[in-house]
């Protein structure tokens, strides 16, 4: 177990933090990552989480989605998204961006968490501007999971329009679409006044999001990453953390607000 009392204290001290979140944030809720996932879905989310996939597999498109959504509700923030919120509080967060699309951030207390991949919270309509909560495009009968795995599933009508019948989507960045204007910017802006930058449980594998700490580093800021695996940006960290977030956020939140 890593000393944190050296990070807490830089952390303390420093003007700007900001924190870059990733799946690994949302493992210890029970939301599986995305390149460590033991073979979930049958194929790659790159394949899966696209446009192209709406339109020529849809029961495995909407499987995907389906099943992310349906878990989404069961699971709760953990202490890591807790120990975040009260640091935020506290003034020791300046800015919280975050890949997930999970709203457990909000749900843990964080304000203005800086969604760069869309949310899965919400579903809208691939041509008008019908919108809605994400739990409506479940199947309204249950062992569809089941039914899937037994390759019986085929998709109902609870993925289409009510308005206008088109086709509903998760409004999540697919691959290949670019990311939100306005939270790209707001991203781009924190990275860019940070002097203190953390990242926890993202790979780093995914661009434009990798740019950030990139972006944050050519600002000079001190690099803190808190990740199971080895990442691409490990070499310019000042501190790398291989253990769980949750516990060591906790233990740094304590760190912090005790010191
Ligand atoms: N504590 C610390 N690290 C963890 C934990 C944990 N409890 N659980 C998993 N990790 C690490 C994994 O080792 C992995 O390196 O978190 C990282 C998660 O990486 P990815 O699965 O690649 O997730 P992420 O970086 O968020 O992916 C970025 O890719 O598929 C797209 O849009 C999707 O937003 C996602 C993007
Ligand atoms: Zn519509």
């Amino acid at each position: 177990m890593q000393n944190t009392y050296e990070i807490a204290d830089a952390w303390r001290k420093a003007k700007k933090v900001v924190v870059f979140t990733g799946a690994g944030m949302s493992t210890e809720s029970g939301l599986p990552d995305f390149r460590s996932a033991q073979g979930l879905w049958k194929q790659r989310p790159e394949a899966l989480a696209t446009l192209e996939a709406l339109y020529s597999q849809p029961g495995e498109f909407y499987f995907f989605y389906q099943w992310r959504i349906a878990k989404l509700w069961e699971v709760a923030p953990n202490n890591g998204h807790t120990a975040l919120a009260a640091l935020q509080q506290e003034g020791y967060v300046h800015k919280l961006i975050t890949q997930n699309v999970d709203g457990l951030h909000q749900r843990a207390g964080s304000v203005d968490a800086i969604e760069l991949h869309g949310t899965l919270r919400t579903v809208s309509c691939i041509e008008c501007s019908y919108t809605a909560d994400s739990r409506t495009l479940l199947p309204d009968y249950t062992g569809w999971e089941a039914a899937y795995r037994k390759g019986t599933y085929n998709y109902g009508m609870e993925c289409h329009c009510p308005e206008c019948n088109s086709s509903m989507r998760p409004d999540v960045v697919l691959f290949g679409e670019a990311l939100p204007q306005k939270a790209w910017q707001k991203a781009q802006n924190a990275c860019s006044e940070a002097d203190f930058f953390v990242v926890i449980g993202s790979s780093l594998a995914v661009s434009p999001a990798n740019y950030c700490p990139q972006m944050a580093l050519s600002n000079g800021a001190n690099l803190l990453i808190i990740n199971n695996e080895p990442t691409p940006f490990d070499n310019y960290a000042k501190w790398v953390i291989r253990e769980k977030a949750g516990e060591v956020l906790d233990r740094v939140k304590d760190n912090i607000l005790n010191l």
